[in-house]
């Protein structure tokens, strides 16, 4: 009797879960996302699954690497949010050389690799933009060309971007980091103009690069419509890569003042994949990197983005010395690993992931394909 009704339970549950599976989902309002944001338990994880499908549909089970190469924390803005503001006078500030820039390129791309990605503060001066300019030409000649570069060096003027893209750069990341104006004034010095950087993102496409943005995920103020708001935002600027993970506090930041009021890392959590979800039901064909903020917040954080939703990973090529001093926020991971383990740990969490890296591969967005045959 006991069995029998054991058996009975499961296959209800079967029977539940099989339902949910089934389930359409329907994003187009504002309303409709928030309420799959909201959902939890088995409700959360049908959403999840259903990304996947979409996910394997779409761009497959392939995983692209970018190694990804901190090259200085130097900083001319003041973000409220991030370690590294230029007003954090705690800051060792550091640029790495030339010399070593190049080697993490070299190891990057006698792995296979197949892309890097030169990540930075934000510095204008011409002394800088150049630099940047001649270390794009001398990672090109040390590739043969072969290596996919992006960059994520914040707001820069049309004349240095269209030098950096004829230097051999193909993609640009710049996060808007709130799509409301709102918010982003919160999370913003007054001089820093939310204008300016949607202008800086229309002028990427205009260069025809492939464009990559993002957003912080529970930051303090943040709405579950705001959240919604910045998915739609997406589409609607027809974005070809996404970075996007949980806001995680930093002691040396005007932030922190607000931890108190922040979602518990366990919601925080399940919040980011929920976004990582509806993004990849919303946008199926787009590249969505699997951040290191969401294994800082949970350390099966990067593995499960992977599993429903991204396919982009980035492995830290960082030289050593220098990654403890890009501290964007507290508990950041992969700063007391080797190169060498970097790779092995990316590879054993993909495989988890049920996924598989593809090496040597570029791995451009199908999305900045698809809307240039539109
Ligand atoms: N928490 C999470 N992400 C952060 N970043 C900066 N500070 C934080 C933080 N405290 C992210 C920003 C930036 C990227 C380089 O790192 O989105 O664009």
């Amino acid at each position: 009797m006991k069995t029998s009704c054991l058996s009975l339970f499961h296959f209800v549950k079967i029977l539940y879960f099989c339902s949910l599976m089934k389930e359409t989902f329907n994003l187009q309002t504002s309303e409709q996302i928030v309420a799959a944001l909201q959902r939890r338990g088995p409700q959360a994880k049908a959403l999840q699954e259903y990304a996947r499908e979409i996910k394997l549909q779409s761009v497959g089970n392939q995983v692209y690497l970018r190694g990804l190469i901190e090259y200085s924390n130097c900083c001319s803005k003041s973000c409220y949010y991030c370690g590294i503001r230029g007003g954090n006078p705690q800051v060792h500030r550091y640029t790495v050389s030339t010399e070593e820039t190049l080697e993490a390129a070299r190891f990057a791309y006698e792995n296979g690799f197949g892309s890097i990605v030169l990540q930075a503060g934000e510095r204008n001066d011409k002394a800088y933009t150049q630099q940047i300019e001649k270390l794009l030409l001398d990672i090109d000649k040390i590739s043969k060309g072969e290596l996919g570069i992006t960059l994520s060096l914040g707001e820069q003027n049309r004349s240095t971007l269209l030098r950096w893209k004829q230097a051999g750069a193909k993609r640009y990341l710049l996060r808007i980091e709130a799509s409301d104006p709102t918010l982003y004034a919160k999370l913003h010095p007054a001089d820093h103009s939310y204008q300016k950087r949607l202008e800086c993102i229309d002028l990427l496409k205009d260069l025809n690069y492939q464009v990559g943005t993002g957003v912080m995920i529970g930051l303090p103020f943040q709405t579950y419509e705001n959240l919604a708001q910045d998915l739609l935002f997406f589409q609607k600027r027809d974005i070809d890569m996404i970075g996007m993970g949980p806001y995680i506090e930093h002691a040396q930041t005007p932030l922190y003042a607000y931890k108190d009021q922040l979602l518990s890392i366990e919601e925080r959590y399940i919040l980011s994949l929920n976004m990582l979800a509806v993004l990849r039901i919303l946008m199926p064909d787009i590249n969505i990197a699997s951040t290191t903020a969401m294994g800082s917040l949970k350390k099966e954080g990067r593995e499960e983005a992977i599993r429903i939703a991204a396919n982009v990973i980035m492995p830290n090529l960082t030289p050593f010395s220098y990654r403890e001093d890009y501290f964007l926020y507290q508990d950041k991971i992969c700063i007391n690993e080797s190169n060498a383990d970097s790779k092995i740990n990316i590879e054993a969490l993909v495989q988890r992931a049920g996924c598989k890296i593809a090496y040597h591969a570029h791995g451009d967005s199908h999305h900045f394909f698809n809307r240039q045959k539109r």
